[in-house]
């Protein structure tokens, strides 16, 4: 492994992580070296997630907390600290989707979408920095968005302005934490074959369209987004900071 991106000595917490994307990166971390913390609201899920990366010789751990719940999240972090666990590495990517036309959706459920994705980057990022300033070594946070962080699309207007708006909280967080050399940069997912989209996957007429839209004609694969956050939380990124990068086989580099 090429030392830059050698991440040995170094701990990263994923969020929503028992599966999907989240699975996919923590896999990646620990490969490249990293201990390794699961989160996700379910407990069964979480830990036989957390058993699987362990058989396999990873160091994983994993927390139960929810990201969109302040008082889930101080009392992990509250935990994390009573264990000696030090987050370098923060990965925010536990989300949700919700479909439905704008003048149909009701305020609880645009503000769940809103907490779960965005409200949940703040509170889980604040507790990560507050703990990496006072260190003093630096960090890395990479903030999960996707395509709607720069394009909208019909019936998912919640999920459209978390995601927008993870684009420039990842910015305020670089225009803050720079000067204690924390990188805060953004991961922007095309299409990816997920439980988050497994009845798009199996709608033909959206699969087509996935297929038709971008030049690479095809979804995604969680483990093609491995590299991307293993090179932005590891020192070969060190002065990369309040970037996002879309991994999404070109789709949003043509019309
Ligand atoms: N898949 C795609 O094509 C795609 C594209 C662009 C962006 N993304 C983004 O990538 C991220 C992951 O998506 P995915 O497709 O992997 O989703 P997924 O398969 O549905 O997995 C979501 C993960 O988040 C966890 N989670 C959900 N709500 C949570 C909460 N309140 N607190 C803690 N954990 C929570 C889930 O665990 P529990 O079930 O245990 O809560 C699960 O581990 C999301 O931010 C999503 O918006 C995905």
């Amino acid at each position: 492994m090429h030392p830059l991106f050698d991440l040995n000595g170094k701990t990263a917490l994923v969020t929503g992580s028992s599966r999907g994307l989240g699975f996919s990166f923590a896999q990646g971390l620990a490969e490249a070296g990293a201990n390794v913390i699961l989160n996700g609201t379910h407990e069964e899920r979480l830990f036989r997630s957390v058993s699987d990366m362990q058989t396999k010789g990873f160091h994983v751990d994993g927390f139960v907390f929810d990201v969109a719940n302040e008082v889930s999240v101080m009392k992990a972090f509250t935990e994390m600290d009573e264990k000696g666990i030090q987050i370098d590495i923060l990965i925010n990517n536990a989300g949700i989707q919700y479909r439905k036309p704008m003048v149909e959706l009701e305020l609880e459920n645009w503000q769940k979408v809103i907490d779960t994705n965005l409200t949940s980057a703040f509170l889980v990022s604040r507790e990560a920095a507050k703990r990496m300033i006072a260190r003093g070594q630096g960090g890395k946070v990479i903030n999960i968005g996707s395509l709607t962080s720069q394009a909208a699309r019909a019936t998912v207007a919640p999920y459209t302005a978390a995601k927008g708006g993870i684009r420039m909280l990842t910015k305020a967080m670089a225009a803050e934490w720079g000067q204690y050399n924390i990188q805060a940069n953004a991961i922007g997912p095309g299409y990816i074959i997920t439980d988050m989209n497994t009845a798009l996957v199996e709608d033909e007429q959206f699969d087509q369209w996935v297929k038709n839209s971008n030049p690479t004609r095809r979804w995604g694969l969680p483990e093609e987004l491995a590299g991307t956050v293993i090179y932005l939380s590891s020192s070969a990124s060190d002065y990369v900071n309040g970037q996002m990068i879309f991994v999404d086989g070109g789709w949003l580099a043509v019309l």
